[in-house]
């Protein structure tokens, strides 16, 4: 909790309470959290004992397991899928507990998503740390003593701890690689500044969207190529940044003692994969060593501990807005909601049964789509697909055609004759504009809006002067009926229009 935070979860209906000194090393005080309307109370015990919500950072303890009972909701990070016993004790308990890094990953809880946040946090500082070990400068730089090359960096694996490095990387004026076996991110990497390492490969690369985003294993063969490419960049870059995971297993080792014997002295290389194995060998978990041909190698695994401040906020609103979404009332009252998409994935103990692993969420992932293989066809298939497309498209107008005709007439023979002429008039304006806005790419959808609020202001003047002219009340209403419709039309433009140009406005 950080005082912002509190702030609005008393916004929700809540009270709050903080365990003393537990913002110090974020540089959060007591009393700045007593200025926000927090009690702070002494000891963790007492925190346990008062509180029916606990939101905490770190895996829960035994000792901390303990203190749950079937009426407190537990909110953290639990590693649920190697935590059997912790998963069993909290059932027993009958508390809900949940667990901040099952969060699906849809754009709705992107707000909740606090593997992201950290993520980002320790993209950001490994270029930071990668920095403070490297003996250059990161941008190229031409001076009275001499020219400086600019410094080289590779990330490899380009999720979001990888992204957050390109951008800091580039910011920073380096010429930044980045590889990922997930081929969507190409053009992410790219918009950043960075340049995508391709590979002479024939397999399609992966797609995550099936995996929630996630990559899974390469093949064999994926792999070499991979190897390969990192071979040949190896003597190149200054500083390597690896990232790539795959969930629920060990990181894969792509930055072998032969690439570190090809760097330069000097090099840096900053692991993030470091707390499951490491992507490079010679990663020693937690600890900074340097090789003997003097490439550093730092394993660090507590990057978001080493920005205190910044990842208490970022958590702090992780699960502020999960304390949103958990209370719909704002009325202080916890609404657990298994039919939301968002809690019921989150959570892994509810009213005394284990909930994990959740069903896969009904909302696929933000990843690409798979692109569909085209496939081959002689040119003389081609010709005879061509002949039978436009055959069905002929028959299909002209029985079309011909229906409306017979309606048409239908009318016709029943209907006096000024109102078939305004009749045709409506039929053929309905006709041209359902296909000309259909045909309308959704690119060009704003400026159909531009068009379509003119037209919305004629069907009002047009509504005003029925309405005006006398007509009866079926008139009257038909008219009234289309202002409104129209005005939704008009309204709603300027709303999106606004919406979009704030957008572009710098705050
Ligand atoms: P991660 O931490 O599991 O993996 C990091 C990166 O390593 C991934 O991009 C992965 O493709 C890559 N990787 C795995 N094996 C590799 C190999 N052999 N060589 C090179 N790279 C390899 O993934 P992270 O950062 O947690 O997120 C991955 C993706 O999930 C994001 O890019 C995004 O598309 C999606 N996502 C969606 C969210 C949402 O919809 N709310 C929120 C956050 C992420």
């Amino acid at each position: 909790m950080t005082p912002d935070s509190a702030l609005q979860l008393q916004k929700l209906g809540y009270e709050c309470l903080i365990e003393t000194g537990a913002g110090a090393k974020a540089d959060f005080s007591d009393a700045d959290y007593e200025a926000a309307g927090v009690t702070v109370v002494g000891s963790a015990d007492d925190l346990w004992s008062q509180s029916d919500i606990i939101a905490k950072v770190r895996i829960p303890v035994d000792a901390e397991l303990d203190r749950l009972t079937s009426d407190k909701t537990l909110i953290t990070f639990f590693n649920p899928g190697g935590n059997e016993a912790g998963l069993e004790k909290a059932k027993e308990k009958g508390a809900n507990v949940i667990a901040m890094e099952m969060v699906p990953r849809i754009s709705r809880a992107q707000k909740m998503d606090a593997l992201s946040s950290m993520a980002n946090i320790a993209g950001y500082r490994a270029v930071i740390e990668a920095g403070n070990n490297f003996g250059r400068f990161f941008t190229g730089q031409i001076t009275a003593a001499g020219k400086v090359p600019p410094a080289k960096v590779l990330v490899v694996g380009a999720g979001v701890a990888g992204l957050a490095a390109i951008g800091t990387s580039t910011s920073l004026g380096a010429i930044t690689y980045a590889f990922d076996v997930r081929p969507e991110v190409a053009e992410q990497v790219e918009s950043m500044g960075a340049e995508f390492v391709y590979l002479d490969f024939e397999e399609e690369q992966q797609d995550g969207a099936a995996t929630g985003g996630y990559a899974s294993v390469s093949s064999p063969e994926f792999r070499e190529a991979q190897l390969a490419k990192f071979r040949e960049l190896a003597p190149e870059v200054d500083i390597v940044i690896t990232t790539a995971l795959i969930p629920n297993r060990e990181a894969p080792k792509l930055w072998l003692e032969d690439m570190i014997k090809a760097m330069k002295p000097g090099s840096v290389i900053v692991d993030l994969a470091a707390e499951k194995g490491g992507n490079a060998e010679g990663t020693v978990m937690d600890e900074k060593v340097v090789t003997d041909n003097g490439v550093t190698i730092i394993g660090y695994t507590d990057f978001p501990s080493r920005m205190a401040r910044q990842s208490s906020t970022l958590y702090a609103t992780n699960i502020r807005h999960m304390m949103t979404d958990l209370t719909p009332e704002k009325d202080g009252q916890i609404n657990h909601d298994m039919e939301d998409d968002v809690i019921r994935g989150a959570t892994v103990t509810h009213q005394g049964e284990i909930t994990f692993p959740p069903p896969p969420p009904k909302v696929a992932a933000i990843a690409a789509k798979p692109k569909e293989k085209p496939v081959e066809l002689t040119p003389e298939e081609k010709r005879a697909a061509e002949v039978a497309a436009f055959k069905a498209q002929t028959k299909q107008q002209v029985t079309l055609l011909a229906v409306g005709a017979a309606v048409l007439l239908g009318v016709g023979l029943i209907a006096p004759a000024s109102f078939m002429q305004h009749f045709i008039v409506f039929v053929l304006a309905v006709f041209v504009g359902f296909q000309v806005i259909w045909n309308v790419s959704h690119s060009l959808h704003t400026p159909l809006m531009a068009v379509t609020n003119a037209i919305s202001s004629i069907i009002i003047l047009g509504a005003l002067m029925q309405i005006g002219s006398g007509g009866g009340f079926l008139v009257v209403l038909l008219a009234a009926i289309s202002v409104f419709f129209a005005g939704i039309n008009i309204f709603g433009g300027f709303l999106v229009t606004r919406r979009m140009l704030a957008m572009f406005q710098k705050s």
